[in-house]
């Protein structure tokens, strides 16, 4: 494999946290949002990061772009340590890494035009640009991601979710940035345009040779776009494969969990489906279970799962599973 993009070597992200009406010389909790993560991210490929929430997906994308601190490990951007850029390399990293953001309107100023949203990015990185080129470049990425470009002197509460997301988009990629991280940038929108927006992610991903990071909570939005998958739960890696093998021979007691509660379209199919019912609530960050932290809600958990965290086995090419009691189940029928 050539030189990742990205390389996450047992990044972990720990918060203190105090509970509410605590004496203020009481030490705070530790809560470990991600703990011990590695994978790596190959230059124009995109990798599908799913988990319920709380499983610290957008702590990940944080401890990535830097705006949080890991507690441990290393994020690696172009083989370069994050914890120890130079002034420099920093602030190119800050350009070269683009995120789009889950709630599309309270991203974007209200009191900008969406001109200047879109611009702003651009001002901040290459602030010599003139104003002719940027004005040029704006209405461009505008066309672009599906927006008239004489909407150019409006303001972001006269669009649609839909629409606002597409700005959002355009101002991420005004900078012409490496990577992309999309926080579940579809959640929040409509059915009916989800899949609108995915499929302009994937085209622009694709046409751009960007490499991307598309977060969400259901494998059904990142099985298409995601030549990669990495499920996590409670901070933790669980399984991570490529899409197809993912998708259909799923390992992971958790992974083949998720895969069960996608809805087939086919309604016989679906009733006849045997369905491996996910039972319980997501423990307490704070007070996460000994050893496999999935054990209380997995129909497979035996007494070895309280001792020893499980490494992450390789199962096959690519295939790594955090369970030593992993089987791969074939899926027969997943939702189109
Ligand atoms: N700034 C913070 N301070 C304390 N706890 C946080 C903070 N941000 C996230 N968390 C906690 O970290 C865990 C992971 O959160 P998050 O990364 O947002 O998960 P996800 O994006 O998968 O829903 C959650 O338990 C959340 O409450
Ligand atoms: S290690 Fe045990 S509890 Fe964890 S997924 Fe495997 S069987 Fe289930
Ligand atoms: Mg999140």
């Amino acid at each position: 494999m050539m030189q990742p993009i990205l390389s996450l070597q047992d990044v972990s992200v720990t918060f203190d946290v105090r509970r509410s009406g605590s004496w203020p010389w009481t030490p705070p909790m530790k809560l470990q949002a991600v703990s011990k993560v590695s994978f790596d991210l190959a230059p124009g490929e995109c990798v599908g990061v799913v988990g319920e929430s709380g499983s610290g997906k957008s702590t990940l994308a944080r401890a990535v772009i830097g705006t949080v601190p890991s507690s441990g490990g290393k994020v690696l951007f172009e083989g370069k340590d994050l914890a120890s850029m130079d002034a420099l390399t920093r602030r190119r990293h800050r350009r070269d890494v683009q995120m789009i953001f889950q709630d599309p309107l309270a991203a974007l100023n209200p009191r900008m035009t969406v001109g200047e949203i879109i611009a702003e990015p651009l001002i901040t990185h290459e602030p010599k640009t003139p104003r002719s080129e940027v004005r040029h470049r704006v209405q461009e990425l505008m066309e672009r991601v599906g927006l008239l470009p004489n909407l150019i002197n409006r303001y972001p509460h006269e669009f649609s979710g839909g629409q606002c997301q597409r700005i959002g988009i355009a101002r991420a990629l005004i900078v012409k940035p490496k990577l992309l991280i999309c926080d579940e940038p579809v959640s929040a929108l409509d059915v009916s345009v989800q899949a609108q927006v995915v499929n302009l992610l994937w085209e622009l991903q694709r046409d751009m040779g960007l490499s991307m990071i598309f977060i969400a909570h259901d494998l059904s939005v990142v099985k298409h776009i995601s030549d990669r998958i990495v499920v996590m739960y409670l901070g933790r890696l669980m399984e991570t494969a490529s899409s197809e093998v993912l998708m259909t021979r799923p390992s992971h007691p958790y992974t083949q969990a998720l895969i069960a509660s996608v809805p087939i379209p086919d309604p016989r199919k679906e009733k006849a489906r045997k369905r491996p019912i996910l039972e319980g609530e997501l423990p307490s960050p704070l007070a996460p279970p000994s050893g496999c932290v999935f054990r209380t809600r997995c129909p497979k958990a035996q007494a070895a799962c309280a001792g020893d965290r499980p490494p992450m086995l390789e199962v096959g090419k690519g295939h790594a599973v955090a369970c030593p009691f992993a089987e791969a189940e074939d899926v027969l029928a997943v939702a189109g």
